[in-house]
């Protein structure tokens, strides 16, 4: 029996999950795109240009911005779009959706206005569903290469996350399970601000030491507020924690890390935002973590120290001059 998944995104991780999931000849697979001019270019030319230029699309993907015809058969949906359009991309579609269709998120942020996980803000939207997160290192532009990866599905309800895991999986891309939704969206979600900082570590020349540091104590961050919102601790060491940290903090095409170098060189935030195509969550992400973590009382300093250089104008030398001088710690 076919499955028919619907993949609400035009980025390069929605159009890398559409050539993953069509690998199987028992998957349909449609893209609901917003705006129909970027539908119709990936349409013509059969290939992401502007987000994934250099892959082809599998012809078997039908690309769309008629969201009726995109979802209203759908038995999965998969949501691959940045935090910031989720809810609003999410209220147009809801009357187009067939009853409770479970929903498989690829997104790693913190919504600015709430301060909810993408699986929150799903079931806000969308009312009470299962819904399962995919996380783990998967950069789309190696994914949609058939290059080896392997990523994490985790859902409260384990069933689905093995539906997922069916669903996802081929012989390059590999799919483990687990139960720990909120650890795998938050460490999705926290591993863009460590590698704003990585980047800064790359831009300013740091070295090799100073961003081995970075990835290292960030980590005890993300774990340490991953664990105040009742996550895991081990998921934190696993793909979708650290996995995902060592790929984004390295990768020479990640934007998060990307944006961070650019500070670390001396560019502005607003320099860096105007002139980037794809959205680097890690941004919005920062302010979200930072606000969540004072009202916690949890000690931060990456995060902090990366909130001051995005928003409060610190320089990123002065950041990491404060970094480096804290009060001993055992
Ligand atoms: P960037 O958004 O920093 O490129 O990270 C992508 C990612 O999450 C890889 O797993």
């Amino acid at each position: 029996m076919t499955t028919k998944v619907a993949i609400l995104g035009g980025g390069g991780m929605a159009t890398a999950c559409a050539s993953l999931l069509t690998e199987s000849p028992e998957t349909a697979v449609s893209m609901w795109v917003r705006k129909p001019e970027v539908a119709e270019d990936i349409n013509v030319h059969r290939e992401n240009r502007r987000l994934l230029p250099g892959v082809k699309l599998p012809d078997a993907v039908h690309v769309t911005s008629d969201v009726d015809a995109a979802v209203k058969d759908a038995d999965f949906l998969v949501i691959a779009i940045p935090t910031e359009f989720v809810r609003q991309a999410l209220t147009t579609l809801k009357p187009h959706l067939k009853g409770e269709t479970p929903v498989v998120s690829v997104i790693k942020g913190i919504e600015r206005e709430t301060f909810y996980r993408p699986s929150e803000i799903i079931t806000d939207v969308l009312g009470p569903r299962p819904v399962v997160a995919l996380g783990g290192p998967s950069h789309a532009e190696e994914i949609a290469r058939r290059l080896p990866a392997s990523v994490v599905a985790a859902s409260g309800e384990l069933d689905l996350a093995r539906e997922t895991q069916q669903l996802f999986s081929t012989d390059r891309f590999r799919v483990y399970t687990n139960l720990d939704i909120i650890g795998v969206e938050l460490a999705g979600a926290l591993k863009n601000v460590i590698a704003i900082a990585a980047g800064i570590c790359d831009g300013g020349k740091y070295g090799d030491n100073a961003k081995s540091a970075i990835m290292t104590r960030g980590l005890v961050e993300m774990t340490l507020f991953g664990a105040s919102f009742g996550a895991e601790p081990s998921t934190f060491s696993g793909l979708a924690g650290v996995g995902d940290l060592i790929t984004t903090c390295m990768s020479p095409f990640g934007r998060n890390r990307s944006l961070g170098e650019r500070l670390g060189r001396g560019e502005t935030l607003q320099e860096i935002l105007s002139s980037m195509e794809a959205v680097a969550e890690g941004v919005n992400t920062t302010r979200s973590v930072y606000n969540l973590a004072e009202q916690r009382g949890l000690e931060m300093p990456i995060t902090t120290e990366i909130y001051r250089v995005l928003f409060e104008g610190k320089s990123p030398e002065d950041a990491t001059q404060t970094l480096m001088t804290r009060p001993p710690r055992e």
